[in-house]
């Protein structure tokens, strides 16, 4: 089953609390919580992301799932485990050795929530492999992290089906999460690909019915005729 997840980053200043009732009502299937530090990226939500989460835990029961673009991880997962998430992923390319890389998924469990972890457009989908079976999701970026509203990465679904067919000869039971650029015209090749979470920003946020632009994202391969 494909299930969405409402990236959140580019809601309209002003309108916050309808949008996430909205979304609410339109049941979107997580909402996801992008969480940026001004050094793993350019960019810092560090602080609004912490109220916008805290805000949809008080008046939705659906799931966050938070993707942590930050180089100091234990301190954001401290900082975003007091809202609950289903979920927290974080950058490979973040952690400075693998040993690291095996603290920060035992120090998530620790707490309760479910791990991911997540790969850049640069970073060879083999780096993960080893951490699969220990994991709950592996998230690939369709385009660099940082900003929402950018063009889906087309080489990005070859490196999910690669993915796709080593969980399955191997039989692991995991996530594959897409992120970036997924609208209309780009959900049926994730999809087709592999990937059973598609996170999607602008494309909800600018429709005019979230409740029908999820249910398109996420009908079956085949069923959108555009
Ligand atoms: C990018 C973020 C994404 C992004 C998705 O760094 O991780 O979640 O906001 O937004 P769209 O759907 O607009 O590409
Ligand atoms: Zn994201």
């Amino acid at each position: 089953m494909v299930e969405i997840s409402t990236s959140i980053l580019s809601v309209k200043k002003g309108k916050e609390s309808k949008t996430f009732f909205a979304l609410e009502a339109a049941k979107t299937d997580y909402f996801h919580i992008d969480v940026m530090d001004g050094k793993f990226v350019e960019k810092d939500t560090y602080q609004t992301m912490i109220e916008y989460a805290s805000y949809i835990r008080r008046i939705s029961n659906a799931p966050l799932d938070v993707h942590l673009m930050v180089q100091d991880i234990k301190q954001a997962v401290d900082d975003f485990c007091a809202v609950q998430p289903n979920i927290i992923t974080f950058h490979l390319e973040a952690c400075k050795d693998e040993e690291e890389v095996w603290k920060t998924i035992e120090y998530i469990k620790q707490n309760n929530c479910k791990v991911g972890i997540s790969v850049k457009p640069n970073t060879n989908i083999e780096e993960i492999y080893k951490y699969l079976p220990y994991i709950h999701m592996c998230l690939v970026m369709t385009v660099e992290p940082g900003k929402g509203g950018q063009t889906y990465l087309s080489e990005m679904t070859q490196k999910v089906k690669t993915l796709k067919e080593y969980i399955d000869n191997n039989q692991i039971e995991i996530d594959i999460e897409v992120d970036g650029g997924i609208n209309l015209r780009t959900a049926p090749e994730v999809k087709q690909a592999g990937a059973n979470i598609l996170v999607a920003g602008t494309a909800i946020l600018n429709a005019v019915d979230y409740k029908v632009i999820i249910d398109e994202l996420k009908c079956p391969i085949g069923d959108v005729s555009i």
